[in-house]
This record gives C-alpha cells, sequence and structure tokens, in this order.
C-alpha cells in the first residue's frame, strides 16, 4: 500500500501536462471522483491500525502534490492563452487590417498639384455650389452664352442664380478677389455640367485650374509652362501645340494638345489618327476679368489653363470608359495602388 503512494507521488511529480487536454487526463485519472488519490482514501478504512497514521500522512501528501500540479500547470496554461476561451497572447501578431488604395483620378490630380508645387504654385479651393457671378459673369460670359443653359448648367436655384459649378474657372474669381496680385495658383476640384452620360462623358468630372498674374506676363511665360507640365506629366519628348481657340475669360485663348501617347505620332484610335490629344484649354487672362476683379489691368496681366484630369487618367492607365471612376466597384480601383 505504502508502495503503491510513494509509486504514485513519484508519477505525479514527474509529469507535466503541457495542453488543456492532457491536464484534464491527469486530473481525471488522480485527483477526479474516481482517480487513484480518491480510491485510496475510500481504502483508508482497510488499513491496520497501527499503520494508519503513517497511511494518512503519505496520503494527503500525494493529495496536495497531485492538486498543486493540477492547479500550477492549469494557470500556467492560462497564461499562455492555451488552456482558457478568455485568455489573449498578447505577443501574437495582429489581425491585419485591410486598407485601400487611392482612385485613380486622385492618384492623378496629386500628381499634377506636385508638379505645379514644384515651380511654386500654390493650391486654392472654392465651393462646388457656386453664385452666376463667380461661375459666369465675372469671367466674362455674355448673357447669352450656352454655358448659361439649363442643358449646360445643374441650376439649384434662379433669381439669384445659383448652380453646382461648370468649371474651376470659379475660384480664380475667387482668389483675385480676396488678395492682391502677384498671384501664382492652381485649383483642383469636381465639377458638374448638364451632359448625357456615355463612355467619353459624364456629368461630374474633375478638372485643375492655373493662375498667373504678375506684372509682365506674357504667353512664352504660358507656353514655357505648359511644356514643362506636359514633359514632367507624360515623358521627356512629349510635344505640344498650341491652336487657337475662344474662351469668354481669355484672349487671346488656345487649346492645348499633347503628343499621342499611345502611338507616339503614328495615328491611333485614342488621338483619331492625328497624332495630337487634346488637353487643355488656356490664353492670357481677359483684362475684363482683371477689373471685374479689383486688378488693375494696365498693371497686371497673367495667364490661366484649364485641364481635365478624367482624360490623362484615362490615358495613363489605359481605360477607356468614363464610368468606370463613378461606379466604385472595388475591383476596378484595387488594381490603381500609388503611395498614400
Ligand atoms: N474653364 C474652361 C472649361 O471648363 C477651361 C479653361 C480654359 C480654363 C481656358 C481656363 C482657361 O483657365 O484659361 O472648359
Amino acid at each position: 500500500m505504502l508502495d503503491n503512494i510513494k509509486k504514485l507521488l513519484d508519477e505525479v511529480q514527474a509529469q507535466s501536462p503541457d495542453s488543456k487536454e492532457k491536464l484534464e487526463e491527469f486530473r481525471l485519472k488522480y485527483i477526479a471522483k474516481k482517480g487513484a488519490v480518491t480510491e485510496l482514501f475510500k481504502e483508508f478504512k482497510n488499513v491496520a491500525p497501527e499503520m494508519r497514521k503513517e497511511f494518512g500522512q503519505k496520503l494527503n501528501e500525494l493529495k496536495k502534490a497531485a492538486e498543486e500540479k493540477f492547479y500550477s500547470v492549469k494557470e500556467e496554461l492560462e497564461n499562455q492563452g492555451g488552456s482558457s476561451d478568455i485568455a489573449i497572447d498578447l505577443t501574437a501578431p495582429g489581425e491585419p487590417f485591410p486598407v485601400g488604395s487611392r482612385h485613380p483620378v486622385s492618384i492623378v490630380r496629386n500628381e499634377i498639384v506636385e508638379i505645379f508645387a514644384k515651380i511654386g504654385f500654390t493650391i486654392s479651393e472654392g465651393p462646388e455650389i457656386e453664385d452666376d457671378w463667380h461661375n459666369f459673369t465675372a469671367l466674362n460670359f455674355p448673357e447669352e452664352h450656352p454655358a448659361r443653359d439649363m442643358q449646360d448648367t445643374f441650376f439649384i436655384a434662379k433669381n439669384p442664380d445659383i448652380a453646382i459649378r461648370t468649371h474651376t474657372s470659379s475660384v480664380q474669381v475667387r482668389v483675385m478677389e480676396a488678395g492682391k496680385p502677384p498671384f501664382r495658383t492652381i485649383s483642383p476640384g469636381r465639377v458638374f455640367r448638364n451632359e448625357a452620360i456615355s463612355a467619353r462623358s459624364h456629368c461630374i468630372f474633375h478638372q485643375v485650374e492655373g493662375l498667373y498674374i504678375d506684372e509682365n506676363v506674357s504667353f512664352a511665360d504660358l507656353k514655357q509652362t505648359l511644356l514643362y507640365f506636359a514633359r514632367e506629366f507624360f515623358t521627356e519628348d512629349t510635344e505640344i501645340r498650341l491652336r487657337p481657340s475662344y474662351f469668354p475669360f481669355t484672349e487671346p485663348s488656345a487649346e492645348m494638345d499633347v503628343s499621342c501617347q499611345i502611338c507616339k505620332g503614328e495615328g491611333c484610335r485614342v488621338c483619331k489618327y492625328t497624332g495630337w490629344v487634346e488637353i487643355l484649354g488656356c490664353g492670357m487672362v481677359d483684362p475684363n476679368v482683371l477689373e471685374n476683379c479689383g486688378i488693375d489691368s494696365k498693371k497686371c496681366s497673367g495667364y490661366a489653363f484649364g485641364m481635365g484630369v478624367e482624360r490623362p487618367t484615362m490615358l495613363k492607365y489605359g481605360i477607356n470608359d468614363i464610368r468606370l471612376f463613378f461606379e466604385n466597384d472595388v475591383r476596378f480601383l484595387k488594381q490603381f495602388s500609388s503611395a498614400l
């Protein structure tokens, strides 16, 4: 009997269950109701009276050893997070948090902003809901100009006329009204036109407006700045071409084409076999606009330009449908990564 207790004590001391399951086996084998230690207690009544004291002591020693082992291993396993449902292993790596990616239009807008920032252009912003003065009148739009029609413009209210802006040129006016020349600024933003939606045009799109006003600013400054931009944005060998055009707020006005990035001037579907792709409108700010904004047109002159963001983005990434930009389909959006 005593030998049996000694054997069990050695056994208990030699064990170190290393999992929740093994610890449970240990408990069942020794200290549970039908475990070895409990069974030995039941045999206590059969022990000869003179042996009882020693037997009792040894048995208690065994019981204590088995229980201590059980509770200390239990605590150890819990601390490791292995045996309790609520235990947390603080050293485990965190759950990865899914991050999205920049919208392709934002990537390209940021790129445009950075290129102009390098040559000293600051950023200005204006409201998307604009009054007639800032969107049209101050910019020298004649009363009968088609942009003022319901077909082109989303009016929110009439008399006084309030619209969601049709271009970012309205920000030029706000900048000039608010400060004193020189101005050298660009204004990225969202614009709205009442147009049928197709693969090539949308009623919502983005523009970046540029404005440079100082003394003695010439058309040559405009041309050189735009050439710098085109070569930074596209490739070093990109050519530009300025075609005479008309805008109410510039005189003279021009439209700028860049040599086709797809066919390099050979002629393809993107450039409609001309070798050139139009990307912006520009010109020398009309003296009427300067005067409308409180600037002395005899002292100051300047240039302005405005470009869409969607078209260069489509050229850059080979996207053939403008509607994809506004559908927010993550399968489309996650294809464009850039440093955030
Ligand atoms: N606002 C014009 C448009 O939306 C673009 C534009 C053309 C802006 C010439 C200008 C400019 O600043 O000088 O079509």
